[in-house]
């Protein structure tokens, strides 16, 4: 859906035209799971698969909202914290108007359209782009700013207290303030980025979309936070003086490793190993190493799949399959894990074979097949400029 169709679907609904229009991309990580809520780094590249949100003031209580990609209509009231029993994809709108309203920002009825060609659930920060983009439009209306970190912040509140999901902070601040053709490095304890210029040359980056999506994935990212905060309290008991997991280094690491027991030993190390190749990930690309770059992707992918156990067999099975073919610098599971994505670096006259290969010996394989799509990399969410008749 593109801003054209966005403007029909907005007027066919509402008899009206939006009074803004936001594109709000999804994101894929390039290298760095799990590190960001361990106050780590992480490198996104936000996308050119995005959410559009058009907006329009009214005089009512209510924000009427129609989901594109569920076919739902919910109406929301204004000035309430929550909905009578609303679809769970509208409560992370229910979140956003909630913050906005605690910030004081003045909010009216609204007529809202959500749609856009970045798919729910995928994996691709779906939800932190619909939080972004709707607080962005509601900003824009009020003629009010907020600073990308103050959004992102604010955004993944709303998520966490409403969507009840307790997300870091990579998917929202890279939202935020991507810009296009950068990797955005996010240092998740000072909340400073830097934009890290893509050279990638001949080639590009190739999101495979495994098609599973697993159930036990919110209730397993909930626990390895747990574990996380466990490691944490257990160092600290002992004399190894730390605020967070991201404080642990290469170098500290057999000490802190030794000190706990089996499981926490492993998620701690995939959390130091990971941070330590996503520094050296930035420096492979500043040099356009895309060799170095790829063996660190890869490194990545076993580090969750065996110390973080995050990963599935649908998406080691993507992983191996395009480690194994030629023009493929590296591969790895993006994201939360447990069904979702991977992501690649291929050599731009290797990804037909990639394509074909997934074909061939993924998909028929498991419930779902795989997509295979080259994505671009896109600045943050923007306001869209738009002309009505
Ligand atoms: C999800 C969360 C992010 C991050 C990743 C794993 O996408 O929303 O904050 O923790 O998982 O890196």
């Amino acid at each position: 859906m593109n801003t054209a169709q966005t403007l029909s679907a907005f007027e066919q609904r509402f008899d009206t035209s939006p009074e803004v229009v936001i594109r709000s991309p999804g994101r894929v990580n390039l290298i760095g799971d799990h590190t960001d809520y361990n106050e780590g780094f992480v490198l996104p590249i936000a996308i050119d698969r995005s959410i559009l949100v058009a907006i329009r003031g009214t005089n009512s209580q209510h924000v009427e909202v129609h989901s594109d990609f569920f076919d739902q209509t919910v109406q929301i009231p204004v000035r309430e914290d929550s909905g009578d029993a609303v679809e769970s994809w509208s409560q992370y709108i229910v979140g956003v108007l909630a913050m906005l309203r605690r910030q004081q920002i003045p909010l009216t009825g609204l007529q809202m359209w959500i749609g856009g060609d970045l798919p729910p659930g995928a994996g691709l920060a779906s939800s932190a782009a619909l939080e972004v983009g709707v607080a962005r439009g509601l900003l824009e209306l009020a003629g009010r700013r907020m600073s990308p970190v103050a959004l992102a912040t604010m955004c993944r509140a709303a998520e966490s207290e409403f969507a009840g999901s307790p997300c870091g902070i990579m998917d929202q601040l890279c939202c935020t303030s991507a810009t296009a053709n950068h990797a955005l490095f996010i240092d998740c304890r000072s909340m400073t980025t830097q934009q890290i210029p893509l050279s990638l040359d001949d080639a590009v980056i190739v999101v495979i979309d495994s098609g599973v999506r697993h159930e036990i994935a919110h209730s397993q990212y909930a626990e390895r936070r747990r574990e996380c905060a466990a490691a944490l309290d257990a160092l600290r008991s002992t004399k190894i003086s730390i605020r967070s997991l991201r404080d642990v280094t290469l170098q500290s690491m057999p000490g802190a490793v030794a000190a706990l027991d089996g499981v926490l030993a492993r998620r701690v190390r995939h959390v130091v190993t990971e941070n330590a190749r996503v520094a050296e990930a930035v420096s492979a690309m500043r040099e356009g190493d895309l060799v170095s770059l790829g063996w660190l992707m890869t490194d990545s992918h076993e580090s969750l799949r065996d110390d973080y156990e995050v990963s599935c067999k649908e998406l080691d099975t993507l992983v191996t399959i395009a480690t194994e073919i030629e023009g493929v610098f590296g591969a790895r599971m993006t994201g939360g894990g447990f069904g979702g994505c991977a992501v690649a670096v291929v050599a731009k006259n290797a990804v037909e074979e990639l394509t074909k290969v997934i074909q061939k010996k993924y998909n028929g394989r498991f419930k779902a097949d795989a997509q295979v799509f080259p994505v671009q990399s896109v600045a943050r969410a923007e306001a869209v400029e738009f002309s009505t008749a």
